[in-house]
């Protein structure tokens, strides 16, 4: 067990002496996926938060700051450092993906694997960045020295789904630019930060970066309601990014960077390729047991293949393993949330009941933490299951005969990040794919939806997003434009 004692703020690695939460697992070693204690973490307060933040204000320093001010060859390095401390601890936080969140072994070295290429070529991209953007340039007599700036102090708080990887697509891009930071971890997935402490501490000068635990509301509303956050940067759901946007005095002047809801569907023509395409659906609607936003959450099916997809990929979805994160070839895994599998079943139960059927034989059913994905038909836009982002293992599918329907669909939804098409004729479908990019954010040919390669931009329209997060564009959005002019005289 890992009884997280420790936080930090201000450079100063501080003892935390009141009440812990415990964190459990829902995942044990035996046969039975009882909850097993991991450890505990600490449960702050406003003044933890408060602590935290003005370390991350005196570090900034109304822009005097050390780190605002530092060279751009300078910030790289302690990045350097950090990433290297980071390789250190992959054994151990490859364990904790496993038993916090229950990502199965291949999906928590791939996500570890992944941070770390996300913060390598964040650094070359800064450089690459620094190179183009940091010059002299002249119209109309004016010169000026143009470069991006930091936006001041960043409130950063991350996913249970991607606890290290999505959290440090938004951390690391914030703290290169110059930004000062306060981060809270998610719920679960919150010891594994715990032995990257020491290696925030010692790369980056003090109050650079403070790291605070706790329940959201506890921490995060006391911040915001000082007023003196520049940017909330969140991945998670949207009534939490709105309340807490609502707690800032002044929120017209917050910059937001948020990943939020999806309800990504995928849209299957009858000539599609069956196998390739119930193979890709089966990665998108599962992967993680659907707990992604770039998941399919709902399948548009055309009624002249419907018959046959409905009953190939329903075999499918029941001869997928179910087990352990660590055994070989599981590809569903215990859920990390206590209340998921009733919710599911809340989705399930009200889907049945305005007449759905649930078309393969394991679905729905239950044991402590988990429920078997139940694949839903006829799914009518009256049910939960095609209003709510279920981000767990439930597939609706809707059949379709006009392809209008879908589109009507996506226009009215409240979600813009990516769609699926499956179908043959690539170059017959352009008007169609052309439709479908002004609906969403990215079309994928004949794939799932997600949300790497990493230099891809990652967003949406609508509920789904604010900003742009990529390699390539989080440095933008955790920036402005500044220049410094003078004339020629
Ligand atoms: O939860 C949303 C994630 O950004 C999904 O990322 O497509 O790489 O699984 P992924």
């Amino acid at each position: 067990t890992i009884e997280q004692k420790k936080y930090l703020v201000n450079g100063e690695l501080k003892d935390w002496k009141g009440n812990s939460t415990d964190v459990f697992s829902t995942i044990s070693s035996s046969e039975s996926y009882a909850k097993t204690r991991l450890g505990s973490i600490p449960d702050m307060g406003e003044p933890e938060a408060i602590d935290a933040l003005n370390g991350a204000l005196g570090a900034f320093d109304k822009g005097k700051g050390v780190w605002p001010t530092m060279h751009v060859k300078d910030r790289i390095e302690c990045m350097e450092v950090f990433v290297k401390k980071m390789k250190d601890k992959r054994e151990l936080i490859v364990k904790l993906l496993m038993w916090e969140i229950g990502k199965s072994l291949p999906d928590s070295q791939k996500e570890f694997d992944r941070t770390v290429e996300y913060i390598c070529d964040t650094i070359e991209d800064y450089k690459q960045l620094d190179r183009n953007s940091a010059k002299f340039e002249k119209h109309d007599g004016v010169y000026a020295h143009v470069k991006r700036g930091p936006l001041g102090v960043v409130l950063c708080l991350g996913p249970y789904n991607y606890p290290l990887n999505e959290t440090f697509a938004l951390l690391i891009p914030a703290i290169i630019m110059g930004n000062t930071t306060v981060f809270k971890p998610a719920k679960h997935g919150v010891l594994l930060i715990t032995p990257l402490l020491e290696a925030f501490q010692s790369s980056f000068p003090k109050g650079v970066v403070n790291i605070i635990f706790g329940r959201g509301r506890a921490v995060a509303a006391p911040i915001m309601q000082t007023g003196k956050v520049d940017v909330l940067a969140l991945i998670g759901n949207s009534k939490s990014a709105n309340a807490l946007q609502e707690q800032h005095p002044k929120s017209n002047r917050l910059r937001l960077v948020l990943g939020l809801e999806a309800k990504n569907p995928a849209i299957i023509l009858p000539d599609a390729d069956l196998d390739l395409t119930i193979d890709e659906c089966i990665a998108g609607t599962l992967s993680f047991n659907g707990q992604r936003c770039t998941a399919l959450k709902v399948l548009y099916v055309h009624e002249d293949i419907k018959e046959k997809f409905i009953k190939r990929f329903s075999q499918k979805v029941d001869e997928l393993k179910f087990g352990n994160p660590w055994d070989t070839g599981a590809k569903l895994t215990p859920l990390p949330e206590p209340g998921k599998p009733a919710y599911i079943q809340e989705l399930i139960d009200d889907a049945l009941a305005k007449g759905a059927q649930i078309k393969n034989k394991k679905g729905g059913q239950q044991t402590d933490n988990y429920i078997w994905p139940a694949v839903l038909y006829p799914v009518s836009k009256d049910m939960r299951v095609y209003q709510e982002e279920q981000f767990g293992p439930v597939i609706p599918i809707v059949s379709f005969s006009d392809i209008e329907e879908p589109l009507d669909d996506m226009a009215e939804s409240n979600y813009g990040q990516q769609v699926s098409l499956f179908g043959k004729d690539v170059y017959a479908l352009s008007p169609l794919i052309d439709t479908l990019v002004n609906l969403v954010c990215r079309v994928n040919l004949n794939s799932s939806c997600q949300r790497g390669p990493d230099v891809y931009p990652f967003t949406g329209r609508k509920d789904s997003a604010q900003s742009t997060l990529s390699v390539h564009d989080a440095l933008r959005s955790f920036s402005i434009r500044t220049f410094v002019a003078f004339k020629d005289n």
